[in-house]
């Protein structure tokens, strides 16, 4: 078990209470799960294709929240291209814990501690492994824009919150594949094909994608293996259900319940993004609340599902846990293997309960249960986990998930 991470060393957060992130009312995240449980009908008629209309059941994936996956390729050109790349990364909860300081040669990349995910991650780890994927692409659209970019982490020992600095000169390196991908690369929640396996060779080209001596990618493909992790995440899935400052109050600060909601926050996690079958969404959108018991039961289900089906797992690991750097080099690493895997139709989700329940297990005091599972899954105490994900050949593409605007993000 890493000891090197207390609640005493390292800064704990709560979550904001700020105007920009609204505790949600009382629908909850896994209201999506529980109808995939329950096998609802309604009768859709009159009042109800009214509030299908009302919820966006007929506009997936489009309004001003979900502009920011068109409208990324501006045609004028300048830095601020970089961040409307930026800002379409992968980050924990679709939080987007960022802000960007933009000149002509310079980004500086911040974190925006103000949207942390609470008692999820109490030591804002999983907040730098998204700011390091908006990093990746903000470096792969430098080069599309014709810069040569330097970045500098954590340049300034007197800003914690200053996570990079990415001088700007004019250049002309190639344009690299996965800079294509970035509007395509979307988080797969559906069940994955488990009759097309991810071979060796697709494996080793993620892994080869690693160029980092400090990050380390662990694969967990053959049946045994699979079975053993999947076990593992559903047992973490039912520690982060029972403990209810970790599941409710946190995980819902950020469940965008209802179209209004999407396009005035323009975060969080939604119905669409999901993985739901069809019908199991169109009707989550239109229905009322189910009860927290059921969306438990529920959530835990699908849970085991996407554990199921998944081709192979894998997880992330660095030399040092509380290292910030580290995370953000991490999250680097993630963002290019899954633009690189969406480029190859496959398709790919964190799945990070485990690791979260082990941040709870030091906050909290208590047997380090996952710590130490987590712990064994690596089999070198010099690594410690930092992101597990699961990966596979998917049924169905995965939806867009909202985003803030540019002019949100940029500071002055
Ligand atoms: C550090 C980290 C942890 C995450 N953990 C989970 C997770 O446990 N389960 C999940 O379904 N998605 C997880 N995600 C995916 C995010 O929810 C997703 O990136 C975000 O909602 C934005 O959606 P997009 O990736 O489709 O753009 C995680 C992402 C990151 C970067």
């Amino acid at each position: 078990m890493s000891t090197d991470i207390t609640p005493s060393n390292t800064q704990e957060v709560v979550p904001t209470t700020s105007n920009s992130i609204p505790s949600r009312g009382k629908i909850s995240r896994r209201k999506m799960f529980a109808l995939a449980g329950t096998g609802t009908f309604v009768l859709v008629a009159g009042g109800g294709v009214w509030r299908a209309a009302d919820q966006g059941v007929f506009s997936t994936g489009q309004g001003p929240a979900y502009e920011p996956w068109d409208d990324w390729r501006a045609t004028t050109k300048g830095p601020l291209n970089l961040v409307r790349a930026a800002i379409l990364a992968a980050n924990p909860h679709n939080s987007q814990p960022w802000l960007f300081h933009v000149t002509q040669t310079q980004i500086n990349l911040f974190a925006d501690n103000r949207r942390n995910l609470g008692a999820v991650d109490p030591f804002l780890i999983e907040m730098h492994i998204g700011l390091g994927c908006a990093l990746e692409n903000l470096l792969q659209a430098a080069t599309a824009n014709g810069y040569t970019p330097q970045v500098v982490l954590a340049p300034d020992v007197s800003d914690e919150t200053l996570v990079a600095r990415i001088e700007l000169t004019p250049g002309n390196a190639p344009v690299s594949v996965l800079y294509n991908m970035i509007p395509l690369r979307h988080t797969n929640r559906y069940p994955y094909d488990t009759t097309r396996p991810v071979t060796t060779m697709t494996l080793n080209a993620l892994s080869a994608l690693n160029d980092d001596p400090d990050v380390r990618v662990l694969w967990f493909a053959n049946a045994e293996q699979r079975k053993s992790v999947g076990n593992l995440l559903v047992a973490a899935a039912n520690a982060f259900v029972a403990d209810k400052v970790q599941d409710v109050v946190d995980t819902d600060t950020w469940w965008r319940g209802n179209w209004q909601d999407i396009q005035q926050h323009r975060d969080g996690i939604t119905l669409d993004a999901a993985g739901l079958p069809e019908l199991t969404r169109i009707l989550g959108k239109m229905l009322p609340s189910v009860s927290i018991e059921q969306q438990d039961s529920s959530f835990l289900q699908n849970t085991a599902d996407q554990v199921k089906t998944a081709g192979a797992f894998g997880l992330l690991a660095i030399r040092n846990k509380q290292d910030r750097t580290q995370q953000v080099r991490a999250g680097r690493l993630w963002e290019r293997m899954h633009l690189w895997a969406t480029k190859e139709t496959l398709a790919m989700q964190p799945l990070n309960q485990a690791t979260e329940r082990a941040s709870r297990e030091i906050v909290l005091g208590i047997s380090p249960h996952f710590g130490d599972a987590l712990h064994t899954l690596v089999g070198d105490t010099a690594w410690q986990t930092i992101l597990t994900f699961r990966l596979g050949y998917s049924t169905h593409e995965g939806l867009r998930s909202p985003r803030r605007a540019v002019n949100d993000v940029v500071t002055s």
